[in-house]
Order: C-alpha cells, then structure tokens, then sequence
C-alpha cells in the first residue's frame, strides 16, 4: 500500500510544482473517449471523463454521433462533427480496471489525451455528481416510453389488486445479471453471482418493509437470464418487464423508488438514479490477484 502512496503523492508532487513555476498560458487540452461496451459503460466512460476534465480544467470532447448523445440530450460536452482532434490525441489510461487510479485522473492538460480506460469508480466523478445527474436526462422520445411502461405497469397492477392506495405503492426494481458470468472463464477469472437465495432475500426485505410493493423485474438480454427470471422472479406482486431497448428500459428502473440490483454497470445507474434503498450484491468479485501483484506490476 505505501509504495501506492508514494508513487500517487510524488506524481502529484511533479505536477503541482511544474504548473506552479512555468509560466505558460494554459491551453485547455481536449480530453476525449475511447467508447468500450454498452449503455452502462458508456456511462461510466462519459461521467469519470467529466469529472477528470473538470478536476484538470479541460475541454470533454465528443463526437456528435456518438451513441450517448442519442440517449440525452443535455450533455455539456464539446460536440465535434469530425474527428480532428480526438484521432491525434496522447494516448492515458488506468493501471488496473474497476480501480480508482489517481494518475489516470491526473491528466498533462495542455495536451490533447484520448482516455483509454473503462473509468468505472464512482470516485472520478462524486465530485460533480449533481451535473451528472442534470447530464443524463433521457431524451423525449425515450422518457414518454418509459413513462408509458412504468405507468401501464402499475396500473394493470392496481386494477387487479383493487384494494392498494396508488399514493402508498412502493416500486421496486429488479436488474439481475447473471448468465454470462456463469461462463467458465468469467468464473476462473474470479466473477461470482448472486443465486436465487440472494434474490429471494431481497425480494423478501421490501415484502416485509413495506406494505403495498410492487416489483418490475428486468434481467440482462440474454436467453439465460430471460429463462431464469420465468422460473425465480414470481410471484403476484412481481411483474416481468417486456423487454424493450435498454435506454428505456433503465429509463424505467431509473424512476422505481427502490433497486435490487446484481451489480454490473447497467444495474448500478439504475439504483444511482433511483435514489432509494438499494440491495446490490456484495460479492461480486473474488480477489484473484494479490495486493502485492497489482503493486508489483507499477
Ligand atoms: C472539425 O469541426 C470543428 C468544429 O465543428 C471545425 O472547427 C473544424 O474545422 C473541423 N475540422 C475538420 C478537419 O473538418
Ligand atoms: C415512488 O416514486 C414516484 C416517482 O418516481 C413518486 O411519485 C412516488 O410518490 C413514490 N412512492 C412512494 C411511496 O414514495
Ligand atoms: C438522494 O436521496 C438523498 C436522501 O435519501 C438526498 O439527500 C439526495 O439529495 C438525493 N440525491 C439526488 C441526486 O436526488
């Protein structure tokens, strides 16, 4: 851990004294992505680069066809409709994915850095959380179909149980990820997944918390999943969710008033937006390599 520190403080160290002395005009840098994966990812990659451009005064850069500017329509971003200045960026990235790595967010920001890293802490952007939150609002035609399925799926609800007050009804929602990371290599690799039991429980705890609750079920796109929320997310007060794109359908997790949720980048926004109580499952990854490893190799 200390040789971490040292290697953290001492960069900084370099960095603070360089822009203390030169007496450079600053030049914002532009910062910009390297898209990797889906909607969850993609999310996480604009969030940490807002927050690391933010934390290092430079300009977020993006494309204007890039896949989250069809999602929301209020990102801050830099717009471009060519690629000039992200193709002749400096390459940075993290040490280690799924870490909080201060040197990737300490950028030279003069320079024009193309982000290499999937970003996914949440420590890259608390610091500008409320922007965030103002940046993902889903576009029209997205929030009136969600708000379509959210309502219709309460109401289908409340006709059959005619005795529930609308005004008292809990919703919660459900994002299981599982198939994929039943693979035996994700399993070697060191992924572990939440079972039935872990479900069932949490199911459970908003059963007995509250008096009228009411789960909307959603389960990753792959067949696996689909075939597993049949056979255990039952129940009359559990309602499995048609699928439809996944912005809208995190769109709808995102209004719920409480998650459950298996913890994968898709799931975690989902309860972020929410805002509730929210029951995530802990032991997602088993550590594999060791402290000293990961030590080793910086
Ligand atoms: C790229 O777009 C920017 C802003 O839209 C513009 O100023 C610049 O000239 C464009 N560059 C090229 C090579 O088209
Ligand atoms: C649940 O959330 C909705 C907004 O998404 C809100 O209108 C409603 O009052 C909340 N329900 C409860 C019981 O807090
Ligand atoms: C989330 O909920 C907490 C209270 O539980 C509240 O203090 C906070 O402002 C909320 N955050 C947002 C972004 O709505």
């Amino acid at each position: 851990m200390s040789i971490i520190v040292t290697v953290c403080i001492f960069g900084l160290y370099v960095f603070l004294s360089s822009t203390q002395t030169e007496i450079v005009p600053h030049i914002k840098g532009h910062l910009c992505p390297d898209w990797t994966g889906r909607l969850g990812n993609l999310m996480f990659q604009y969030a940490s680069l807002f927050g690391i451009a933010k934390r290092n005064d430079m300009v977020l850069t993006i494309h204007e066809d890039d896949e989250i500017t069809s999602v929301f329509d209020n990102l801050f971003a830099l717009k471009l409709n060519n690629n000039s200045v992200c193709e002749h960026a400096q390459t940075w990235g993290e040490m280690e994915p799924c870490l909080y790595d201060i040197l990737a967010a300490t950028i030279p920001s003069n320079r024009n850095v193309k982000q290499m890293s999937l970003l996914q802490s949440w420590k890259y952007f608390n610091h500008v959380e409320q922007a965030i939150k103002e940046q993902f609002r889903f576009n029209q035609k997205i929030e009136s179909k969600c708000q379509k399925m959210l309502n219709d799926a309460i109401i289908a609800f409340t006709s059959i149980h005619t005795k529930i007050p609308v005004e008292k009804l809990q919703v919660v929602g459900i994002h299981i990820r599982r198939g994929d990371y039943l693979d035996k290599d994700k399993i070697a690799h060191g992924y572990q997944t939440a079972d039935e039991e872990h479900i069932k429980k949490s199911i459970n705890y908003f059963r007995s918390k509250f008096n009228y609750v009411l789960f909307l079920a959603y389960t990753s796109y792959y067949w696996k999943d689909l075939l597993w929320r049949e056979k255990h997310l039952v129940g009359s007060d559990v309602v499995r969710m048609r699928v439809n794109s996944p912005e809208v359908d995190i769109c709808v997790l995102s209004k719920c008033n409480h998650s459950i949720i298996t913890v994968r980048s898709f799931g975690w926004w989902a309860a972020c937006f929410a805002n509730g109580t929210t029951i995530y499952y802990k032991n997602v990854a088993k550590l594999t390599v060791s402290i000293e490893m990961i030590l080793a190799k910086t």
